[in-house]
């Protein structure tokens, strides 16, 4: 049998949907927001954009429809189902992006001034959190495939030193998996980190689809971690800005938890966010072995393919050797084409424009495709049928020359926070050593930032990106991207 035959019946409802659609059954003539009145009022250019009932189903605040912020109902109906899925004590739907998952996340973890251990290529979602409630980063540099050029996860010598040269830090969060598919032995890095006290926070909005087939990485609430933010929009079914908070209690306080999710979410949550999600919860839980299992199946398969084309590489499990690579996600593709003399970027304007193929993103060396549980043998097969004919046009290049080694962390004299509300002025770039960066930059490859917010720029830093800049790689973080000046704390 199917293991999503065994599941609770339960998992069959989709309580806020039926909620809806009791509602505008109802027929209540409308005298409340938005200002449509379930789509009467909606703008001629967009009425066929959304559904009729769709329409009608844009409503809030009605007392059948529960409250995001304090549920009782239908909401704490669906929170409760997506938890008892996800193996969490609760589960919180967030409408405004992982991004404030990750943001309440670290607010109900850590006191302005209290240590937070976080990768170095944290999310801006992260460093947002970290701003937001004061707490101080103390950055723990990935291990990086130089030859890939992409960060990789943390090693568990990494987590074990930097958990033991602070042992009053609160937290510790960690990307898992990472954009790129990669995942670190978090069962592992949860003992450590429980063994010291301390919370472990997981970035997991690339993680919503690992607990439906075996051969994903473990979960996060599987791995033992005290809070997940997860992507639900990113990975399986549910509308863009869509995400969720798994919570495992006894060291998180739910009450604040739910306090710091109320600062950062609207007071209008849009219902037909809130029902997509409960319909994704709904999906997984009755069919998400099954759909994420063909995926990954799906994406191994052209794996292999995209192996077998001179001049591409599609790392697998042979890169798993490596200290910050202990599992894969198979669903994530990330197709090394400088064995074409095409940077990643370059490799993507032409899938786009001659081949209608649209990536998730590219880097310097790579690009990276997705496959969810919405892809049949159709796209791969367009996938595979374009990859082939570009690099049948292009022929063999000696790849592009490893990137050269980051600088090291800098000191940080300021809180981010206190950097971010400090007066700045703009300095000139090369004569900045010594001064307070007030801005991130971040070199891709490989997406780690070289400066934060509150950090002490030195010369070392001003060498590398003035290199990395004549190798003409991409800054991203600059007000002024030519680097001719830098934003800096005024002293
Ligand atoms: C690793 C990681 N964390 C957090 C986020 C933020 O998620 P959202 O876009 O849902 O706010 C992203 C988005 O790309 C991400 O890649």
């Amino acid at each position: 049998m199917d293991k999503d035959d065994q599941i609770d019946s339960a998992q069959q409802a989709a309580p806020i949907l039926e909620a809806l659609r009791a509602y505008i059954a109802d027929g209540a003539v409308a005298f409340h927001t938005p200002g449509h009145k379930q789509g009467k009022g909606i703008p001629e250019i967009f009425r066929d954009i959304v559904t009729t009932t769709g329409l009608r189903m844009d409503v809030s605040l009605m007392e059948e429809l529960d409250d995001l912020h304090e549920p009782t109902m239908c909401i704490k109906a669906a929170q409760d189902l997506a938890a008892a899925l996800y193996g969490a004590d609760a589960a919180y739907f967030v409408i405004n992006g992982t991004t404030a998952a990750i943001q309440a996340m670290i607010l109900a973890a850590v006191n302005p001034g209290e240590k937070i251990i976080v990768p170095r290529n944290a999310h801006r979602s992260i460093i947002g959190g970290i701003m937001l409630s004061g707490a101080q980063p103390v950055f723990v540099q990935p291990e990086i495939d130089q030859e890939l050029g992409i960060a990789m996860g943390l090693s568990i010598e990494a987590i074990q030193r930097a958990l033991e040269e602070n042992l009053d830090a609160k937290a510790v969060l960690v990307i898992n998996p990472t954009y790129y598919g990669v995942a670190s032995d978090l069962k592992t890095i949860a003992g450590l980190v429980h063994a010291k006290n301390m919370l472990l926070l997981v970035d997991e909005a690339h993680g919503p689809h690992l607990k439906f087939s075996p051969e994903l990485p473990l979960s996060a609430m599987d791995a033992g971690a005290d809070l997940a933010a997860q992507s639900t929009h990113k990975i399986i079914g549910s509308l863009t800005q869509t995400s969720m908070l798994q919570a495992r209690y006894g060291r998180i306080d739910p009450e604040r938890l739910r306090m710091m999710l109320s600062l950062v979410q609207s007071t209008s949550p849009n219902y037909l966010l809130l029902a997509s999600l409960d319909a994704a919860r709904w999906q997984m839980a009755t069919q998400g072995q099954s759909l994420i299992g063909k995926a990954v199946q799906l994406a191994q398969k052209l794996r292999q393919a995209i192996n077998t084309i001179g001049g591409l590489y599609c790392f697998g499990e042979d890169r798993l050797q490596s200290a910050g690579a202990f599992a894969l996600d198979a669903t994530k593709l990330t197709v090394t084409v400088s064995g074409l003399g095409l940077t990643g970027p370059e490799a993507e304007q032409i899938l786009r424009h001659e081949y209608k193929i649209q990536c998730e993103l590219s880097d310097r060396n790579n690009v990276l495709f997705i496959l969810s549980l919405a892809d049949t043998e159709k796209e791969a097969a367009l996938l595979l049928g374009a990859l082939r004919q570009m690099a049948a046009q292009r022929g063999k290049h000696a790849p592009l020359a490893p990137a050269r080694a980051l600088p090291a962390i800098p000191r940080q004299r300021l809180l981010p926070r206190a950097a971010l509300f400090s007066e700045t002025e703009k300095h000139d770039f090369r004569q900045s050593d010594g001064c307070i960066a007030a801005e991130v930059i971040t070199f891709y490859p490989p997406g780690i930032p070289i400066l934060c917010p509150g950090e002490i720029i030195t010369r070392e830093i001003i060498g590398y990106a003035l290199a990395m800049q004549q190798v003409g790689l991409k800054v991203v973080g600059p007000a002024d991207a030519s680097l001719n000046t830098i934003k800096v704390v005024k002293q």
